[in-house]
């Protein structure tokens, strides 16, 4: 259908009309919402699907470093997560282990976490840590900066960055107020490094608003800005950002290494079926 009005109409109609197309399916988007929940909420396995029940299947693999630090550590500064963050920290960090890389964590409560990722990553790994509270002044080591302020007030980060450069890996493990989670990102994800990784932890439940505002990032992650070639330019946020991944509780952006200036979609091969030409 497409196809043929294409071809009828003039190239300036058409392209209007894809473009009120696109604003009208803008209506449509909570009811997509609706059934894609109602769909998930009502969820039934194929029988041949169906995963192993072990007890167990929910912790993380034994050969997870930071899952066996996690639970090696009897005493000392408490570290309070999650159990299956292990598994999505591991995936999304483990290719910093051994480097120089400058890991910030907002919300330090009683420092066993910015220990544990000293262990993970090693000697060349620097930590800041952010907390609201005074107290958390005591973990700063040689290793480890301590700044205290509010996550959620813009002034902080402002002078924040005034004073830290380079971070490769955010984790937001503060406040957890989906306003706080929203000033952090603004302020914080432009900042970091190339193959840099922002974690924002305990966004829980349906209707969540930091996942709300994560799908506006994902609109501008899918956008294609131009209708008629297999070819598109890239906009400034998608040449920055890689990836945006949904977890339980965890939303991970991965910012790109190197950024790509557009995305193609060539052909490769002789022999092509003549039914589909688009
Ligand atoms: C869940 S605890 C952090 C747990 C820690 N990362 C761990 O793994 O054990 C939350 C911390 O965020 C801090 N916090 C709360 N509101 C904050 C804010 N607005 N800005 C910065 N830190 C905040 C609290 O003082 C508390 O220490």
């Amino acid at each position: 259908m497409k196809a043929l009005l294409k071809r009828m109409m003039p190239r300036r109609v058409f392209a209007r009309a894809i473009r009120l197309r696109d604003r009208l399916r803008w209506f449509l988007l909570p009811l997509r919402y609706a059934r894609g929940y109602a769909f998930a909420r009502n969820w039934k396995e194929c029988a041949a699907a169906k995963p192993s029940e072990s007890p167990s299947s929910n912790t993380p693999s034994p050969e997870n470093p930071l899952w066996n630090y996690f639970t090696g550590l009897t005493e000392g500064h408490g570290i309070w997560k999650w159990e299956h963050y292990f598994d999505i920290y591991h995936r999304h960090l483990s290719r910093f282990v051994g480097s120089p890389v400058n890991l910030l964590e907002i919300g330090i409560y009683s420092g066993g976490s910015l220990n544990m990722w000293s262990s993970y990553f090693g000697d060349r790994c620097h930590i800041y840590g952010v907390d609201i509270e005074e107290a958390c002044m005591a973990y700063e080591s040689e290793n480890v900066t301590v700044f205290i302020g509010d996550q959620g007030d813009p002034g902080f980060w402002t002078r924040f960055n005034s004073e830290v450069q380079g971070i490769d890996i955010l984790i937001d493990d503060g406040g957890h107020m989906p306003n706080q989670q929203m000033v952090t990102l603004e302020k914080m994800l432009p900042q970091l490094r190339p193959g840099g990784v922002y974690l924002c932890e305990d966004v829980h439940g349906i209707h969540h608003e930091f996942v709300a505002y994560a799908n506006g990032l994902i609109a501008e992650l899918n956008k294609t800005s131009s209708r008629d070639v297999l070819g598109r330019e890239t906009t400034p946020f998608q040449s920055s950002c890689h990836s945006i991944h949904f977890y339980p509780y965890v939303v991970v952006i991965e910012k790109h290494l190197h950024a790509p200036s557009s995305f193609d979609a060539p052909k490769h091969g002789t022999q092509w079926q003549p039914f589909f030409t688009a």
